[in-house]
């Protein structure tokens, strides 16, 4: 690749349209370019393994590497597409030979192991729909989606089963448990009905036909938290490789020759459209790190493989701010030429140190689960406005509208919607169509967050529109929480919200009534504390607690966590007038 050798840009940018005359290009945009550019199935079918993995294979570039592997106590493994291409085919052979269907559920509950990337592209292989599962989660989180998505098949490892064991049996459809056992790390791996995964692979052929998917079939199912309800199944279908595929390249600015690093985790959707699909179907080499955040072993990873291209969150560029900048430039950082953020607003600070610690700004991109794909994004050839979350895609219309569903005048705030008919458009919410349908208004989606719009089209962030946290980047629903603490035969209600916490943006806090006879004690909040993060994960469950006598309800009988959160923040309360008499 040719770089500019002072912005270290390369030269060929890959949004040449868009830097000329960027409303022109976005008008003229079609999507019948980048179906072009993929491989697509013998007889026009559509499968997001075979764009990421095989099309490589068959197109010459079997050897190269598609995933370097960094193990927590630093080991290394080393793949390429050619050998991904047969531990994935190997993996749809296990599954067929279990009597997995096209369809079916397969979950996947397992740590950033190189087996998760076989596992998950060898489901899409054999045309079931994946449901990656972050490995974090605590047995209730586990127990909702399994029983949720009728999954028949989960692969997960020794300890994660163990910390579900008590809850497996309530997942009636499961009918096969695998277990992988990453080197032998556990000497007492299976239990009774267990499926060694490290056997079937032995036993499986590295052959395999690539079930002929089309564009619409589902391909990955991601739970996600509203304010109501239990977390709801965003379905998406094999079309999305198109928008991941572009968007890889527009707003990650990939390069064949780039080494790429996406810190998310595919339990979330970050770390599958952006942590597999992004990246490999533009055959890039990514960079895996199986352990957690510690900034100094991260800008070690940086130095030692030389990664040139960086996808992380806010939280985590926060949490190295709080280290300093000094420990980056120890090290030897030039190798990378393009950071970007998501998942949370990125603040000016966060920008500036990017360029302060790496000499490179932070560049923030915005979108969902749902959407499947980045829709807004900070651009490689563009300038940044710090604070903006970007301008959107071509191919697709952003709106900021109002109750009525009209745009609202530019600068002012309104709901963030989308134009329906983007290619990573989810396709349902599973075994919820009704909710899915209430998301749609007048030919937009519309998102759940409040934006506004500049004369320039650059898109600012304002907040939820709804009781939804946003904690580290993970979004918690209050009511998965308050479940779980009404759970505790000490709790007659509870009410949960995002207190506003400088590194994480929002921890999750709760306000608990007592049932008559307990007392408003340390030992207890304590214990309800560990109670919930027994259940919940880490993150999820409260990091704070607070007794009062009642919650604040509406006539209805409907908790008013908006008013529990102004008076956390003392802030006015606003209309209290459906608030029920004490
Ligand atoms: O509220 C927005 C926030 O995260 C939500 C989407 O979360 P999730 O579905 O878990 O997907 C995460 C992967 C993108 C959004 O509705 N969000 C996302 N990106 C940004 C953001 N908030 C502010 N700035 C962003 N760049």
């Amino acid at each position: 690749m040719d770089y500019d050798p002072i912005t270290k840009r390369p030269r060929d940018l890959r949004l040449p349209p868009m830097l000329e005359d960027y409303d022109a290009s976005r008008r003229s945009f079609s999507w019948d370019q980048v179906e072009r550019e993929l491989a697509w199935l013998p007889g026009g079918g559509l499968n997001i393994a075979h764009e990421c993995i095989d099309r490589h294979c068959q197109e010459g570039r079997g050897d190269k590497q598609a995933m370097i592997w960094v193990g927590k106590s630093g080991e290394e493994e080393r793949y390429t597409f050619e050998q991904m291409r047969v531990e994935t085919n190997k993996f749809a052979n296990v599954l067929k030979s279990l009597g997995a269907k096209k369809g079916d559920r397969v979950f996947v509950f397992l740590d950033r192991l190189p087996e998760i990337y076989f596992v998950l592209l060898g489901i899409l292989k054999a045309g079931c729909v994946a449901g990656p599962l972050f490995s974090a989660f605590g047995p209730d989180p586990v127990r909702d989606r399994l029983q949720d998505s009728g999954a028949s098949v989960l692969v997960t490892a020794p300890e994660l089963r163990k910390r579900i064991k008590d809850v497996l049996p309530e997942c009636t459809d499961l009918k096969h448990t695998l277990i992988v056992n990453k080197d032998g790390r556990s000497s007492d791996p299976l239990a009774a009905g267990d499926i060694s995964y490290e056997a079937e692979m032995a036993k499986a052929s590295p052959d395999f036909a690539i079930e002929p998917t089309t564009r619409d079939d589902y391909s990955i199912m991601h739970y996600t938290s509203g304010t109501t309800g239990k977390p709801k199944g965003a379905v998406h279908r094999h079309n999305s490789v198109l928008h991941q595929y572009a968007t890889g390249q527009w707003c990650l600015d990939l390069h064949e020759d780039d080494l790429y690093w996406c810190t998310a985790d595919p339990g979330w959707v970050t770390g599958t459209s952006y942590g597999i699909i992004a990246p490999w179907s533009n055959g890039v080499t990514q960079l895996i790190y199986e352990g957690g955040f510690r900034a100094t072993t991260w800008y070690d990873l940086i130095a030692k493989y030389k990664v040139t291209v960086w996808y992380t969150a806010p939280t985590a560029i926060r949490m190295m701010m709080k280290v300093g900048a000094e420990a980056a430039k120890k090290r030897d950082t030039s190798s990378l030429r393009f950071m970007c953020s998501v998942g949370e607003p990125l603040n000016p600070e966060g920008i500036f140190w990017g360029q302060e610690a790496f000499d490179l700004p932070f560049h923030d991109n915005w979108w969902q689960t749902e959407t499947g794909g980045i829709l807004v994004a900070n651009y490689a050839g563009s300038e940044i406005k710090p604070g903006s979350m970007g301008r959107p895609i071509p191919g697709v219309e952003i709106g900021i509208i109002d109750d009525d569903c009209k745009p609202a005048p530019t600068g002012e705030e309104g709901d963030l919607a989308v134009r329906t008919g983007w290619p990573g458009m989810f396709q349902t919410y599973w075994n919820n169509e009704e909710m899915y349908q209430s998301k749609f208004k007048e030919g937009w989606y519309i998102t759940g967050d409040r934006a506004r719009m500049d004369e320039d089209g650059y898109v600012w962030f304002i907040g939820r529109s709804d009781d939804v946290i946003n904690t580290a980047g993970h979004l918690v629903g209050p009511f998965e929480v308050e479940s779980a603490l009404l759970e505790h035969p000490a709790v007659a209600e509870a009410g949960v919200i995002g207190k506003p916490d400088p590194i994480a943006m929002e921890v999750v806090k709760a306000f608990v009534a007592l049932v008559d006879g307990y007392e408003p004690t340390e030992k207890l909040r304590n214990e309800l504390m560990r109670f919930a993060r027994g259940k919940l994960a880490a993150g999820v469950a409260p990091r704070e607690i607070d007794f009062i006598p009642s919650l604040p309800k509406t006539r209805s009988g409907k908790i008013m966590r908006r008013l529990l959160k102004a008076r956390e923040l003392g802030l006015d309360e606003g209309d209290t007038s459906t608030l029920e008499d004490d």
